[in-house]
Order: structure tokens, then sequence, then C-alpha cells
């Protein structure tokens, strides 16, 4: 079992209108460490009855939680985020226990978790207006800006803690009331932060975490009360939903899936590119939207870079991420496993060759060895598909066009990355590269003081940063006469 300082913050049950709630079905769900295949304990299983009580209780609320003051949201934002820097240690063991992820890229994730609230805590007290200059005599517009309403959340489970806190973040910082539904395979985390919202003392009925079936989904996105979604996650589940809430004019924020190409050119520090390709690309078991999914190398430092490369690829050390010194956990099941594998051949199949790995690490069935395929064709599956797990694979260019041109030979737009020396390349690539987001020289890019999102069919608007806030706002226009 896991060790706590505070073993309060592992909850069964969810967390609606302020109470701790079983399902009225009295049906469960298991949580398994990925790592061990054990249970790490068993949460009810809600479902629609639950999950209309939910929405209503936010509905509720909304009025009192709008009318606070700015400040006042802000220091109880604060407050939230202080129990959680305080309770870090305990959070981040919960986080790998249920997702499988080493404990110190779960330390980094809490924190990364926390600093939307931070950040969001601050910006609650600068959702300004604008006073629009006057068009004619006797007229005077202003423009403010109001909370949405209530908001559904549906979180995956590749990062149970930060993805969950940076939608309720903005949400609660803008006015807005709150009902998320985290992924099954890994409630707990969502859980835990519920436990330090309400000692934080944000009101009953603000914050509501559902855990249970694919039907709440269905609710959030049918009900009129609720008038935004936010989701994470896969590019085909993101539509069925954008669809779902089409029929009430829901507002949408989708966060979808990614292809990254990961561009490195003859003139780039090749330390710091190799460096910067392993951690964007295993980091989390290569189970990340941004990270690097198509590695492009130009000719002239293929080789040196794939040497290098297999080099700290295989220097991963493979295990419970609760044990010290593991570098890489499990993925999150053994079926992911399974199709990460049947990627890895079917490339092989098309001509790849395979430089390291291949196969299932000994550690367990949802282990797989960080994988490097070589001179891989533009054909293979993991070229066209986002591959959500350790395996990269490289492709070899000769000119800035062709990487161009590789690099947007996709449906999905959301990270990619660059390495070079050249100014006016770095410009010239940023400009045309079809994303959301570049990262130039750096493999690393999220941060809350940043829009974090994608183009094209990697989703609808932002997260974190200003822009991610105004996302849970709508604007409203004032005309004053008679002046
Ligand atoms: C994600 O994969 O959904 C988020 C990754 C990140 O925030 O860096």
């Amino acid at each position: 079992m896991l060790n706590l300082n505070n073993p309060e913050l592992v909850r069964s049950q969810s967390y609606i209108d302020g109470e701790w709630v079983e399902a009225d079905s009295g049906e469960l769900v298991s949580v398994v460490n990925p790592a061990t295949d054990e249970e790490i304990t068993v949460v009810a299983k809600l479902g629609v009855p639950e999950a209309k009580r939910a929405i209503n209780a936010a509905n509720n609320a909304w009025s009192l939680w709008r009318s606070k003051t700015a400040t006042e949201r802000s220091q109880l934002l604060l407050h939230w985020y202080d129990l959680i820097i305080e309770n870090q240690n305990d959070l981040a063991k919960i986080l790998t226990a249920e997702q499988g992820k080493p404990l110190l890229e779960a330390q980094a994730e809490v924190l990364y978790g926390a600093s939307y609230i931070e950040w969001y805590a601050e910006e609650a007290k600068r959702i300004n207006g604008d006073i629009i200059p006057q068009p004619s005599g006797d007229k005077r517009l202003f423009v403010i800006k109001q909370p949405v309403g209530v908001v559904g959340a549906i979180t995956p489970w590749n990062f149970p803690n930060a993805a969950f806190v940076r939608k309720v973040a903005p949400a609660l910082a803008a006015g807005c009331t709150f009902v998320g539904r985290p992924a099954t395979e890994t409630p707990l985390s969502a859980l835990a932060i519920a436990v330090l919202a309400e000692q934080a003392g944000i009101p009953k009925g603000v914050f509501n975490v559902l855990v249970g079936s694919r039907s709440i989904g269905a609710e959030l996105t049918d009900n009129p009360l609720v008038r935004k979604i936010t989701f994470t996650g896969s590019t085909p589940v993101g539509k069925k939903l954008m669809k779902q809430s089409a029929d009430t004019c829901k507002k949408v924020s989708m966060e979808l899936g990614g292809n990254a190409p990961f561009i490195v050119f003859d003139d780039a520090d090749i330390d710091t590119a190799v460096d910067g390709a392993i951690a964007s690309k295993f980091r989390n078991a290569g189970q990340t939207c941004v990270c690097a999914n198509r590695i492009l190398v130009q000719t002239g430092i293929y080789d040196e870079f794939v040497t290098r490369f297999v080099e700290k690829a295989a220097a991963f050390k493979l295990g419970n991420g609760l044990e010290a010194g593991i570098t890489m956990g499990p993925m999150i099941n053994a079926k992911a496993v399974d199709e990460t594998d049947a990627l890895v051949w079917e490339a092989l199949s098309k001509g790849a060759t395979l430089a390291s790995g291949g196969h299932r690490h000994d550690a367990g069935e949802s282990f797989y060895m960080p994988t490097v395929l070589i001179d891989v064709p533009t054909n293979a599956r993991v070229f066209k598909e986002e591959i959500f797990g350790p395996v990269a694979p490289i492709f070899r260019f000769e000119s800035e066009q062709e990487a161009l041109e590789l690099a947007n030979d996709t449906e999905v737009g959301l990270a990619s990355y660059l390495y070079t020396k050249d100014i006016s390349r770095i410009w010239r690539m940023c400009e045309s590269l079809e994303y959301g987001m570049v990262g130039i020289n750096e493999g690393i890019i999220s941060n809350a003081m940043a829009p974090f999102g994608g183009v094209k069919e990697s989703g609808v608007g932002r997260e974190g940063s200003s822009y991610g806030l105004d996302d849970y706002l709508e604007i409203k226009y004032m005309c004053l006469g008679g002046l």
C-alpha cells in the first residue's frame, strides 16, 4: 500500500455538491497500479443520475461563485495552491501508483499542475473589460467579460493531475463552476485534488468530480445547463464530443491528438538536439500528446545523431516508478503495449530498421523497451499516426523544403520542434509550420504562462496564459445612449 503522510488523500467516493458520494447503482471500478498489476483501491462508479445532480449543484452554486469578488476567488485559489504544495509528495506518490510514471516525473507534474492554479489565481484579478472610443455624439460603448457558466470537463489518464487542474484553475478563476470526469484508469489524482479544494474552502457545488462511466460525458455534452465542454484526449473522441455539444451550442475547448515533427538540421548543436529529442520522446513512456512523434534528421548529421540517440535510449532504467533510480515506468496497460508493438512491426514490414528495443521489457506485461526505428519510410503508420508509446522513428531529409513538407504532412498540428543555429531559418520555419506550438532548440515547452493548444485536427482553443482564460469567458457589449 502507499505510504502517505496524509492517507485521507486517497478517496473511493466522488465529490458532488460538497459531499463524498457512493454510486446509486453500487457499482465499483478497480484502480490498478500498471507497474505491478496490483489493485490500489476500488472507487465508486457513477452514472447519469449522479451527473445530473452534479450539474444541478454546479448550476445552483454559480450565482454565489460568480458574485464573489475577484480578490476572494483569487485568495481561495491561492489557499488551494498552498495545500497542493504542502501535499506535493503524497500527490506525486498517488500519481505514480495509478499511472506508472517515475516519481520524479510525477513530482514535476504535480508542481506543473499547481502552477496553473497559482497563475490563474493572479489572472482572476485581471479580467478587464474595454471602453471603445465614442463612435458618435451621445453614445458610449463598453465591453465586459463574464464567466460562461457551468463547465464540463473530461480528462485523460496520461497526465491525471495536471490535465485536470489546468481545466479547473481557469474555470474557477473566471467565475465558472465545474463538473469534471477524470479517466477511470486514473481517478485518484483528481479526487485527491478535490480533498484539498474542500479543505481550502472552495464553496460546495463549485467544484465537482465524478468518477464513472462514459455516459457521464454524454450527459455533460447534452445537458443544457452545461455551457462549456473542455476535453483532452483523442481526436476521434473530441470530434464526437463536439458533435454532441452542437445541439445546445456549447462553447468547446478541445486538446486533441498530435504527431509532432522533431526537426534537426545539420547545423544544430547535436548534444542539445539529442538530449531534447530523448526528453521529448520518452518522458511519460512516450504517452504525451506533444512528444516527438517523428524525428526528422538532415542527412549530414543523421548517422551521428542516430548513434548518440540509440545510446541514450538504451540507458533508461525501466521498473516501478515508486522505486529509486527508475527513469521510465510502464505504459498504461498491456493492451497499450500490444498496440505499440504492432506499430513497430508494421514499420519493420515496410522496410524500417530496428536500431534498439522492439519488444516488451521483462519488468512486466505493461512495459515496453525504449525503441528506435531508423530509415523509416513515410508510408509506415508511425509517420501518419500518434504513437503514444516509447518508440522513436527517425526519418532522413535533405533540404529545408523537404523537412517542411514532411512536417506538415499530417491532419493534426499540436507541437513541433526545430533544432538549428540559423536565425533566418528559424523564422522561416516557425512561420510555415502548421502547428500551434514550436519548440526552438527546446524539447520541453509546456508552461502555465503560455498558450498550449493546436491547429487543424489537434483541437480548438488554448489552455494556460490569458488566452486560456478567455475560453472560459463570454464577452458582453453594452451601448449607453442618451448622454
Ligand atoms: C498532454 O500530453 O496532454 C500534455 C502534455 C504537457 O502538458 O506537456
